[in-house]
């Protein structure tokens, strides 16, 4: 049985830890006898109905750490079950269990790294959900356990796909800042070798909330990293770590429809509850079969509940809603203590406010949310492009076509409109904008002609008309979406090009000087990258949801939300990434100097951002930064750019292509 391992494996833990001290040895057979299901898993099962949100726990929730499970665990008297205990915050201190204060987070081969039986406490306590992590491209290599040449075909065929690589443990959408240490050799660097590099070294495949918090307790008491994984798409591999022990949050994938009266605080309305994993196209498909639609992004895979909600979430839905965090009512949440709360507009409410817009893997690990929902509304969709490919369009008309374009960002944001749009230039006189797609939420397709027909006429009248054009009528997101967002668009496992980002706010359409420099800038660097994509949309005000969250005051005022790239080849050297990464921080400085004050979007940002506390959270950073010492006195959660993450560094880093892997230390000394 199970239990009697895990008794045993403690037993032999005590007799073989370095740094134990007293130790009571026990009969492991009598200890079983005694009570064997509250020993392994180390978990026990709650009432459904405990929550402080009023809400039933999802089955995997009401699976617990307790201190009474650990009370009972620690009345075994053996030695280890203290690393699985919670914290005491108000007692806090950056010393460990191990009686000394770190400066830098242990590593693999450090003699204070848990011995292999610690590990294996750890995965029995967790009921065998405990992965040792091998990279996914581990068969490519001959150095590896794992070689396979027929495997590794099968690997490479796949790799830049979402779904392969979120079904991995150690699947990584965007290897960049992992390090890029282990790719199939054809997709790699020259003369690839395989290292798990920035990669974590356990991982806990979580399907239940107990095996969370024996992982935030363990890693905190034992001075590990700690790493946290949903679907992994952050485009800064902010969910990896290397040495570290990763909370994997995919498999947290129940859906629930509150009902259309669901009541909580000021609220009353359609709501659903959601597990931190549900991809996208899964909330969207549900909501869609109970005539609902929820402010989502436009990616099918990425982790609504996770990073998406953390960030912000920009949507087609937020001119007319306001942004994906100002929907959520409630969250579940493991906090850096071990405890698993509630959070809402009436309990922990300082955390309520942080969780919607402050970032992920900085307050707390979360479980579940409340999400508010909106019936369908039909949707049009045009697409349209203009370029200087026609009738001998010369460069200086296509950028009067594109102020034409500009001035529009005002009217149809206010609209409730969404347009995703973007430009390429092949060179200075060789430039073309394509819409795809303008969304009109509640429009038909008459409605929507009218609505564009001053702009086609004004660029018909410049010798550019509209080309391309095409309308869709739907009946709502999920078919909006899937039908004009390609799937094969979303492309993950590479390692070429690295993107940055600002917002552009209103008040730069409202004084015609600051227009013009918007203007001006935005044609430079197209021609300079020869590529550059956005979004005109803003945060609509919204009287039916709280919308004072942590959310980057910048979002409050923008129209636009616009990236540049920076690309290089398969064969660059790490300086050549790391000068390409630079190029990309000096082009976007164009774009700071003309939107002083504004931001940026942290999801989808420049890792090498300028002052990040600033464009990444705005003011509401002394407050975000103030709160993470309240939580996580510790530096449990850390994540780069995160609230807090400049109390910490990676060893190792080239400028400008900083990476995960390296050894986590303190800047300043405990
Ligand atoms: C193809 C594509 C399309 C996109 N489209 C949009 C869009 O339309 N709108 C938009 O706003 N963004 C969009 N994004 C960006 C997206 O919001 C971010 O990549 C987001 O961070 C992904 O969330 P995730 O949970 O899948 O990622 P992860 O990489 O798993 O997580 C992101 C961050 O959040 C933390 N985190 C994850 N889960 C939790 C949790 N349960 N508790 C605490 N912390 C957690 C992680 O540690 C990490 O720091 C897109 C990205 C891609 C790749
Ligand atoms: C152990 O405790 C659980 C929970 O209280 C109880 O259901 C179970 O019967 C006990 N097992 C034994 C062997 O006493
Ligand atoms: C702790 O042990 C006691 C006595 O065996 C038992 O009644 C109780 O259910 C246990 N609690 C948990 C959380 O396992
Ligand atoms: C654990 O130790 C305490 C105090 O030393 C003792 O009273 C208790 O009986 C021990 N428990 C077990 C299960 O041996
Ligand atoms: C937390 O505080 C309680 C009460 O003071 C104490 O019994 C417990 O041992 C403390 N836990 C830790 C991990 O320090
Ligand atoms: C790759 O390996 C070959 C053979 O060892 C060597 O000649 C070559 O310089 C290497 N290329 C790079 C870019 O390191
Ligand atoms: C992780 O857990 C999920 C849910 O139980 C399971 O379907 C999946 O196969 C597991 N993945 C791995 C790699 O163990
Ligand atoms: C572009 O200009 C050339 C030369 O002036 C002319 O021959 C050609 O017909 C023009 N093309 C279009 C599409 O007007
Ligand atoms: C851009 O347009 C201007 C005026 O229309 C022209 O003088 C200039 O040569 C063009 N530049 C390029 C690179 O085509
Ligand atoms: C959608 O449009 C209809 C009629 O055009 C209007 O009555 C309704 O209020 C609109 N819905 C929203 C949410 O704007
Ligand atoms: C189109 O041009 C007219 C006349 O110059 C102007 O008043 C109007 O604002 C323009 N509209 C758009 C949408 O470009
Ligand atoms: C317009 O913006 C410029 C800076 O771009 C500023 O100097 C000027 O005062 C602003 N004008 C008004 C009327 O606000």
């Amino acid at each position: 049985m199970v239990s009697t391992v895990a008794i045993k494996a403690f037993v032999l833990v005590a007799a073989s830890l370095p740094f134990t001290q007293a130790q009571t040895i026990q009969d492991g057979n009598q200890v079983v006898a005694a009570n064997e299901t509250t020993v392994a898993p180390g978990a026990v099962q709650v009432s459904p109905d405990s929550s402080d949100s009023g809400v039933s726990y999802f089955s995997f929730e009401a699976t617990q750490l307790t201190p009474d499970v650990i009370a009972n665990l620690t009345a075994l008297n053996l030695t280890g079950i203290e690393y699985f205990d919670f914290a005491n915050t108000s007692s806090s201190s950056t010393t460990t269990k191990r009686g000394y204060s770190a400066s830098c987070k242990t590593l693999p081969g450090d003699a204070a790294w848990p011995p292999h039986l610690v590990w294996s406490v750890l995965d029995l306590l967790l009921g065998g959900a405990l992965i040792k992590s091998v990279p996914v491209a581990a068969p490519c290599y001959s150095d590896w356990a794992q070689y396979d040449p027929d495997q590794c075909s099968t690997i490479t065929a796949q790799w830049n796909s979402p779904q392969f690589q979120s079904s991995q443990p150690t699947g990584i959408d965007w290897p960049l800042f992992e390090g890029v240490t282990c790719l199939p050799p054809t997709l790699g660097p020259t003369n690839a070798t395989c290292t798990l590099g920035g990669m974590p070294s356990y991982i806990v495949n979580v399907t239940n909330v107990a095996q969370i918090q024996l992982a935030v307790n363990f890693a905190r008491s034992l001075n590990l990293r700690l790493s946290v994984k949903n679907q992994g798409h952050d485009f800064n591999s902010k969910n990896v770590g290397a040495g570290s022990l990763s909370v994997w949050t995919a498999h947290l994938n129940d859906i629930q429809y509150l009902g259309p009266k669901f009541s909580i605080g000021s609220f009353t309305g359609p709501a659903l509850k959601i597990g931190a994993g549900v991809e996208t196209l899964q909330v969207y498909e549900y909501a869609d079969s109970h005539g609902l639609e929820v402010v989502g992004g436009v990616a099918r895979t990425v982790g609504l509940g996770g990073g998406y909600i953390a960030g912000g979430g920009h949507s087609p839905l937020m001119s007319m809603y306001g942004m994906a965090a100002d929907q959520v009512l409630a969250l579940e949440v493991v906090l850096p203590d071990g405890r698993f709360v509630s959070v809402s507009e009436n309990k922990y409410p300082d955390l309520f406010w942080a969780l919607r817009g402050g970032g992920g893997s900085t307050f707390g690990i979360v479980t579940s949310l409340i999400i508010r929902a909106y019936p369908k509304l039909p949707i049009t969709t045009l697409t349209f492009s203009f370029g200087t490919s026609e009738n001998n369009v010369t460069n200086d008309t296509f950028w009067e076509g594109m102020d034409l374009v500009w001035a529009t960002f005002p009217d149809y944001a206010d609209a409730g409109h969404y347009r995703y749009w973007s430009i390429v230039c092949a060179s200075e006189s060789s430039c073309s904008f394509s819409a795809s797609p303008h969304w009109a939420n509640n429009y038909t397709t008459a409605q929507l002609q009218d609505f564009v027909a001053p702009l086609f006429a004004n660029l018909t009248a410049l010798g550019m008309p509209p080309q391309n054009v095409v309308y869709a009528e739907y009946d709502g997101v999920l078919n909006a979406f899937t039908n004009t967002f390609a799937a094969d668009t979303e492309v993950v496992g590479t390692w070429t090009y690295h993107t940055g980002s600002r917002l552009f706010p209103r008040g730069n359409w409202e004084n015609a000087t600051s227009l013009a420099a918007q203007s001006a800038a935005l044609r430079n660097t197209a021609v300079e990258a020869g590529m550059m994509l956005g979004y005109n949309f803003k945060a609509a005000v919204n009287p039916t949801v709280n919308q004072d969250n942590a959310v980057n005051p910048a979002w409050r005022d923008t129209l636009s939300h616009t990236m540049l790239g920076a690309v290089w080849s398969q064969t660059a050297t790490p300086d050549e990434i790391a000068a390409a990464n630079q190029v990309l921080t000096q082009r976007l400085q164009t774009w700071r100097d003309v939107t002083p004050g504004s931001g940026a979007y942290m999801n989808e940002a420049d890792i090498n951002e300028p002052d990040f506390q600033q464009s990444f959270y705005g003011s509401n950073y002394p407050r975000l930064y103030a709160l993470k010492q309240q939580y996580d006195p510790w530096g449990v959660l850390y994540a780069i750019t995160a609230v807090g993450s400049e109390d910490w560094y990676v060893t190792g880093q080239i400028p400008y292509y900083p990476t995960q892997n390296g050894r986590l230390c303190r800047v300043r000394a405990a």
